[in-house]
């Protein structure tokens, strides 16, 4: 059993999710659970050498990656397919660079998370969007506008996050069928950021896309699952053997190949021996879930959640209280001292909404949610 329900002052820890002294934040993509004491003693044992000298990438990392992946999520991953950078938006940026031509267009399902916009761009790339369909709190493609948009005559790749990041959406095998053949008859490349993947609620399974998109590159890393973001460690995942070799040098050129000691020491640790942690963990989000429901049904809060089961991250309709997230999140904080993530930021309708962060204990997310409820409050009346 592991312990989901003290957490860890990280006040003096220079942790940007706790900066700010005053402020409980359920913004960034960071819980505050602390790991398993196997991890505990995997860094320790490292530390005890007394040396932090250059590391090499061991046969044990790439085999307790592709052993996880095959054994759940049933893909056929062998440890040539598998090549580790320092971390996945590092890796997003090089593969775009590698296989996009400056001025081409990459697609997106928005609400998606904002940082793939500022990569896409930083590339000298363009940003193309097609808006999921929001219907009674569920979030499903537009096959029309999607079809559309990969037609687009400079549309050279399509980003999908799965899980999706806002949302929690987690594409079914259908959707995952659907993505490969629109891309393929396009000859688009489809890169699938899947960093959320391991975290679902207990009943739930998220789909590796290599079991269904056609030389899909996917990213992910145990940054997420097991709230290592400070590791600095990702990887990417493909079959194709050109695609990983021009990946490969791409890696290199951009300097982002070689991950730290301490990431390269915990990572079979992660993969290996760690699963009932993720066990654990996806019972107290579930926990969490459920209590933040029962708080907004009991409060009378006309604050309709949509979360379709994957990550941490609840995606709130705030849209009763205000269309503009931004001012009202801002708000939050400075007059209700409460960090959420304006959903504005991830385009689509997200305006309408707030990311909430439930990744904490259970008297955090409480307090967070009594300081959201008296702002939202006090922001209809303020407005009016
Ligand atoms: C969907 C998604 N991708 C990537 C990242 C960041 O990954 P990394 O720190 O490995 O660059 C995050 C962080 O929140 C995320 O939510």
């Amino acid at each position: 059993m592991y312990d989901f329900t003290n957490i860890i002052d990280r006040h003096k820890t220079n942790s940007t999710k706790w900066r700010e002294a005053d402020i409980i934040p359920l913004w960034i993509a960071d819980m505050d659970f602390s790991f398993p004491e196997v991890v505990k003693k995997s860094l320790l044992s490292l530390i005890e050498e007394g040396v932090l000298g250059y590391a090499y990438l061991p046969d044990t990392c790439y085999h307790s990656v592709v052993n996880f992946y095959n054994k759940n999520y049933s893909t056929k991953l062998e440890a040539g397919n598998v090549i580790f950078t320092t971390g996945v938006i590092a890796s997003l940026g090089a593969a775009l660079n590698t296989f996009c031509q400056p001025g081409e267009e990459v697609l997106f399902l928005t609400p998606c998370y904002n940082t793939f916009y500022s990569v896409v761009e930083k590339m000298g790339l363009k940003v193309i969007t097609s808006e999921l369909d929001y219907k009674d709190g569920q979030y499903n493609i537009n096959y029309k506008d999607f079809a559309q948009k990969l037609s687009r005559p400079n549309l050279r790749a399509f980003v999908l996050c799965n899980p999706h990041n806002p949302t929690g959406h987690i594409w079914s095998i259908e959707d995952l069928k659907k993505i490969n053949t629109l891309c393929r008859e396009r000859n688009i490349l489809v890169i699938a950021d899947e960093i959320h993947g391991p975290i679902t609620l207990p009943n739930l399974k998220y789909e590796c896309s290599l079991n269904y998109i056609e030389n899909v590159i996917v990213l992910a890393s145990p940054s997420k699952p097991f709230n290592m973001a400070g590791l600095k460690i990702g990887f990417s995942l493909c079959y194709n053997k050109n695609i990983n070799a021009r990946l490969s040098l791409a890696y290199n050129r951009f300097n982002i190949a070689s991950p730290n000691s301490f990431a390269i020491q915990l990572l079979p640790t992660l993969y290996n021996d760690c699963q009932d942690w993720l066990i654990e963990l996806s019972q107290a989000i579930k926990h969490n879930y459920e209590l933040t429901l029962k708080y907004i049904e009991s409060n009378g809060l006309k604050i309709k959640v949509s979360y379709g089961g994957g990550t941490y991250l609840l995606w709130l309709d705030v849209s009763y209280y205000s269309n503009d997230s931004l001012k009202l999140s801002k708000f939050l904080k400075e007059k209700y001292k409460v960090f959420v993530s304006e959903g504005s930021k991830y385009l689509g309708n997200g305006h309408n909404f707030l990311r909430v962060n439930i990744a904490t204990n259970e008297k955090t997310l409480l307090m967070g949610l009594e300081r959201i409820k008296n702002g939202l409050l006090a922001y209809k009346n303020y407005k009016s």
